[in-house]
């Protein structure tokens, strides 16, 4: 499927090195403001950096094709497209036949046949999700509207790890330094450690921490359609996700319950919880406290050093060093996807709770 949700409707369309890639949001109420220079901002937060991101050199203009006028939305698709201009497609035609270890050509050649595009990871590349940022920020103003804020920042890369506990606007923060990190201190080390990975030819992983605040209690369609459910199909769409979990999430197993439950205190005469290791969900059914995950993506597969991979016609073992362009550490470039599909998925579950008409 290239769509998902089921109110808010978003599908992605296009390819890392075809002529362009988009987004269709359907769904979006009518008569909302919709501030186009938001919308490239956001995307403009993903694009790389140097010496910690790929040197390809995308414009990545947002162009609005359908479903806005004059600033509102008109309650027809929005149609969201992302020109291509910096393609170079020489490196991946061996990929056909010698498959990257840790990427999708196999697996999309024996699904696609080898009419699959996999220049520059075809639709299985990063690339696409400057689409879904882009949507992102549609469902981020849906909700900014109703006092919701997804603020992501990157918590881990490689070795280096942030080991305080985060506020929303701690992470906010992180949009003033190119990796992400909460604070400029934790930016230093972490940058160092990416450009380690890189000076060996090599690739490095992270973790990126979502925080979610002013939602409502009662959010969430069980039996299925949790909270978690809905917010983890969707980061798994996001290339290079390995992990997902939810407020204390893998600690949770070596926890006693008496540890992990979250006291109920009463606060300005609402239900709260004095702690948030459930990370503000129960049953499935958000409970006023702020949704906090965590996403773990792993170490970019595409690097220089010398792999072992297979001649795919002769059945020879062969080694493949991998040239072309690409980001030695993609979780600082993950951190706006991470907000976006959140804020898609939040914003779908809000109006299927009836919050909005
Ligand atoms: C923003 C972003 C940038 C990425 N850049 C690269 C890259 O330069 N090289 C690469 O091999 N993979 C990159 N990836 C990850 C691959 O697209 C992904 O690992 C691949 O499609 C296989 O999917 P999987 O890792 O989810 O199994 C990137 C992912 C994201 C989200």
């Amino acid at each position: 499927m290239n769509t998902i949700g089921s109110e808010l409707r978003l599908t992605l369309f296009g390819a890392s090195h075809g002529p362009c890639v988009g987004a269709v949001l359907d769904g979006v109420p009518p008569g909302m403001a919709i501030d186009i220079g938001r919308v490239q901002n956001e995307v403009d937060l993903r694009r790389p950096s140097p010496g910690i991101g790929t040197p390809r050199a995308e414009v990545d203009k947002v162009e609005v094709v359908s479903g806005v006028m004059e600033g509102r939305s008109t309650g027809a698709p929005i149609t969201l497209m992302v020109v291509n201009r910096d393609t170079d497609s020489s490196k991946y035609e061996r990929f056909k036949n010698v498959p990257r270890p840790g990427h999708a050509d196999l697996t999309a050649r024996s699904k696609y046949s080898e009419c699959t595009d996999l220049r520059g990871g075809g639709q299985f590349s990063g690339r696409m999700t400057v689409a879904l940022v882009a949507a992102g920020a549609i469902a981020k103003m849906l909700l900014e509207e109703r006092g919701v804020r997804v603020s992501a920042y990157t918590r881990q890369i490689g070795k280096v790890v942030d080991e305080e506990e985060r506020s929303a606007s701690e992470a906010v923060l992180s949009r003033s330094n190119e990796v992400r990190a909460a604070t400029p201190e934790l930016a230093d080390r972490m940058r160092q450690e990416i450009l380690d990975a890189s000076k060996d030819g090599d690739s490095v992983g992270g973790v990126v921490e979502c925080i979610v605040d002013g939602l409502p209690m009662g959010l969430g369609e069980p039996f299925f359609d949790t909270v978690e459910g809905e917010l983890a199909k969707m980061m798994f769409s996001v290339p290079g996700v390995k992990g997902v979990e939810f407020g204390s999430g893998f600690r949770a197993a070596s926890m006693r319950g008496s540890q992990h439950n979250d006291p109920f205190v009463l606060v300005d005469g609402k239900v709260r919880t004095a702690k948030n290791d459930a990370g503000g969900i129960l049953g499935g059914i958000t409970n006023g406290m702020p949704v906090v995950f965590r996403v773990a993506i792993k170490p970019t597969a595409s690097i220089a050093k010398g792999q072992r991979s297979l001649d795919l016609e002769s059945g020879q073992q062969t080694e493949l060093k991998i040239e072309g362009r690409h980001d030695p550490c993609i979780a600082p470039r993950a951190v706006p996807a991470v907000e976006a599909g959140a804020a898609l998925i939040l914003a779908d579950l809000i109006i299927r709770g009836g919050v909005i008409d």
